[in-house]
Parts: structure tokens; sequence; C-alpha cells
């Protein structure tokens, strides 16, 4: 039996949208999934530039860094990569309720834990974009080097090789980063942005 855990949620009066009316835009999170080297995360960082040059509030939640602080504790297992999810899912929210317009850059393989995160999310609120490539082109670019290791032996349940990658299959943007460059993806963002009134203007 689950032991009972006496806490309750306190609420306070300043809410989300007094948040987001002193910034002037909503707050929302932008969720990027896609291989490693697929591009996520130099697409979120340029983003974010745009972004914060056009005056968003903007905070940006990276696999690779995320793993150095908060999640220093989690590995590459099934159950590590949902605990990733997971922790990051309720992170995100947390900045998108202090109105932030969150970009989060994990490849976040399963689809379970994506929806798992979309659920904690009202409406408009979750933004999943899928950058796309084939393995081919990820392991080809191999920015870090990983793939090349993950070949030899020397690193193992390396996503896309020894563990799975289940693509969005109702994302709301597609990025295929075969065939866009960098500035072309981040104009694509920008304009759904506004299409959908996140922003000012
Ligand atoms: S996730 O699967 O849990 O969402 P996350 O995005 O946090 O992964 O971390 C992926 C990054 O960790 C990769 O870009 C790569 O640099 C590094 N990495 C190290 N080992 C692995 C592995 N076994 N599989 C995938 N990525 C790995």
């Amino acid at each position: 039996m689950m032991e009972e855990k006496h806490i309750t949620w306190h609420e306070g009066s300043v809410i989300k949208q007094d948040r987001e009316k002193i910034k002037g835009h909503k707050g929302a999170v932008l969720w990027f999934t896609g291989l490693s080297g697929s591009g996520k995360s130099t697409i979120a960082a340029e983003l974010e530039n745009v972004l914060h040059a056009a005056g968003a509030h903007t905070y940006r939640l990276d696999g690779d860094n995320v793993r150095h602080g908060l999640n220093s504790d989690l590995g590459f297992s099934d159950g590590d990569r949902v605990e990733n999810i997971r922790r990051v899912g309720e992170v995100s929210r947390l900045f998108v309720d202090a109105g932030l317009i969150t970009l989060t850059a994990f490849i976040s393989p399963f689809q379970k834990d994506r929806e798992m995160v979309r659920s904690l999310f009202n409406e408009g609120e979750f933004i999943e974009i899928y950058v796309k490539a084939s393995l081919e082109a990820c392991e080809k670019r191999d920015p870090k080097g990983l793939y090349a290791k993950a070949r030899k032996g020397k690193i193992h349940q390396f996503t896309g090789i020894d563990s799975p990658y289940e693509p969005p299959t109702a994302p709301h943007l597609v990025l295929d980063t075969e065939k866009l460059t960098i500035e072309e993806a981040v104009q694509l963002i920008v304009s759904y942005l506004q299409k959908h009134k996140y922003l000012k203007n």
C-alpha cells in the first residue's frame, strides 16, 4: 500500500496569465525530439537567440547540459531515460507556468513518455517538434564521435544503434534537417509561433 503523504496543494493568487501579461507573450514549451545529431540542440539554441532578440522571455533545457546537473544520476537504460523525461517534463511545466517560452532538446525516444509530458500541459502549451534526419545522416555527421564509439561497442544502448527511437505520430511541426538549413528550420518555428499568436506580433 502507498504510504499517505500528508501534502496539500497551496494556491497563490498570482497565476500564469498574470505573469504572461507582464511578459507580453504566452508561456509554452517547444519540445524538440529526434536522434542524437539530428540538430535539436543547434536549432533550439539558434531559435532562442532569435526569440530573445525579439524580446521574448525564454529558457532552454538541453539533454547534455541537464545530465551534468539535475539528472547527473541518470544513465541511458530505458528506465533512466523515462525518469530523465519525466523530470524534464515537470521542470518544463514549472517554467511554462512561470510564463517562459521553454525550449527542450532531448532525444526523448519513447512515444509514451512524450505523451505523458503532453498530458502535463493545457491545450496549446505543448508544441512537439520532430527534428527529422535519418540514422545514416546523423551517423555521418557524428558531431561528438559517439556513433563511431557505439558501432565499436564502446558505448551501449545508443539510440538508433542498440536502443530504439520511436518517431512522433502527430507532431505539431516536422523539420527535415537533411533538406532545411538551420535558419530555415528556425524560421518555420517562428512562423508557427506567430500564426498561433504565441508572440507579441
Ligand atoms: S534521452 O534519450 O534521455 O532523451 P538525452 O537527450 O537526455 O537522451 O541525451 C542524449 C545525449 O547524450 C546525446 O546527444 C549524446 O550526446 C549523449 N549520449 C551518451 N550516451 C548515449 C546513449 N547511449 N544514447 C544516446 N545518447 C547518448
